[in-house]
């Protein structure tokens, strides 16, 4: 009942007393005429009086000592400014809708900051976690970025999703191959217990690893599998879950959205990793498509996963159009937008759905993928795309819990 009103307080309040009206007067006798006449004046001094704070009360103007109209202390809240209904409004509660933020726009771009807040009920820091980032030398930690980001989220009743413990690009350079073993793998678990421990309670789920299989499936040739072997996927699982047992723990990756060699090869790791004991909890479908493709079965290919009992999330969504864009190219954008949305909505292990950046004016994508761009669902001017009004779309399609119909919109 919290938040409502009691159906007494609903009631509507009884009427003003009306000021008592004079005796009535048995003989209009010519004596009695003058009285009469101050008697209806007294009257409607009382009425106009009555009136006049029925008036103030009503507008929330008070009389004060000096005699000077203020307007009073409001009683009722203001209204909230209306605003169209966003992304966050719509998804259902057992799936959070997030957006890849990026630093520098946050510091310095109102429109961005407001679009993110707004739209938007989890964030994943872009770059901001990333390990060479966190520790630009070893045991020196510029933690600036990341709690501003973490801030940012908890000030908007946002979750944070953190990304990424171990990737493959972003280890420091500090770190040596030349290094031991043991040397190694006492780095890897002090940066992953450093970060777990400084976030805990704060974000709800970790990308443990990201990009751990190659294109072919096997376990991608890196220097933590050349000197830890296999199990240091499974020791960065434990050593995250003993820094925060709370944080949802993920596997991240690419190329696996569809029924692709290398998704076979991370089920069969998942299964492996969860019959060893391992905490993985979910499995994460980056989701970075082309315009003109489409994943093989995604709705068959997330309900595998899920039958191991994970967790199913997509990660980073961006569908990158061949430049240069057209209205056609943008409509099979927004299809793909809704077929993967539809795809997380028809698996109930789907806990979250995020796009990588939501505006082209500040996406990775022409930077890493030449003569590609036009990412994302709102346009360089913060102006939603057909993209965005796909995903709206979809989501007014969820029939309402008490099937009555869409549900809100
Ligand atoms: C990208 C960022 O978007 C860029 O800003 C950065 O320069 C390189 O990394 N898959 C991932 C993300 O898991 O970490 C990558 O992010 C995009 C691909």
């Amino acid at each position: 009942m919290t938040g409502r009103v009691s159906m007494q307080e609903r009631e509507p309040t009884p009427p003003a007393p009306v000021a008592p009206l004079p005796p009535a007067v048995a003989s209009p006798t010519a004596a009695r005429r003058p009285r009469r006449a101050v008697l209806a004046v007294a009257l409607v001094l009382v009425v106009v009086a009555l009136l006049a704070t029925g008036l103030a009360v009503a507008y929330g103007i008070e009389r004060t000592s000096g005699d000077r109209a203020q307007p009073a202390v409001p009683t009722v809240p203001a209204p909230t400014v209306s605003r169209p209904p966003a992304l966050r409004d719509l998804m259902p509660p057992t799936v959070r809708v997030g957006s890849a933020a990026d630093g520098r726009g946050m510091s310095l771009d109102a429109g961005y900051r407001e679009l993110l807040g707004s739209e938007f009920d989890a964030i994943t820091p872009e770059n901001a976690m990333k390990w060479a980032n966190l520790e630009p030398s070893p045991d020196v930690y510029t933690w600036a970025g990341a709690d501003q980001l973490v801030g940012f989220a908890e000030q908007h009743d946002q979750s944070v999703y953190g990304h990424t413990l171990l990737g493959r690009t972003d280890v420091p350079r500090w770190v040596d191959p030349q290094w031991s073993a043991d040397q190694l793998r006492a780095v890897l678990r002090d940066h992953v217990t450093a970060v777990v421990s400084r976030y805990r309670g704060r974000v709800w789920a970790w990308d443990v690893i990201n990009e751990a299989l190659d294109e072919d499936g096997s376990l991608r040739d890196t220097l933590w599998l050349r000197k830890l072997g296999p199990g240091y996927i499974g020791e960065m699982f434990r050593w995250a879950h003993a820094a925060d047992p709370g944080a949802r723990l993920f596997i991240n990756d690419y190329g696996v959205e569809g029924r692709t060699r290398k998704a076979d090869a991370l089920l069969e790791l998942v299964r492996e990793l969860r019959r060893a004991g391992v905490p993985v909890d979910g499995v994460g479908f980056q989701s970075h498509l082309r315009w003109d493709e489409r994943p093989r079965d995604m709705v068959g290919n997330l309900r595998r996963f899920a039958k191991l009992g994970v967790s199913v999330a997509i990660t980073e969504l961006d569908v990158r159009i061949a430049l240069p864009e057209t209205a056609a190219k943008r409509e099979r954008q927004a299809a793909l937008y809704r077929q993967v949305l539809q795809a997380c909505l028809a698996v109930p292990a789907c806990v979250s759905f995020t796009v990588w950046g939501f505006t082209d004016a500040r996406s990775w994508i022409p930077g890493y993928h030449p003569g590609y761009g036009a990412a994302c669902i709102f346009d360089a001017a913060l102006v939603p795309k057909p993209a965005h009004v796909a995903l709206m779309d979809q989501l007014r399609r969820i029939p309402s819990p008490t099937g009555a119909g869409p549900g809100p919109g």
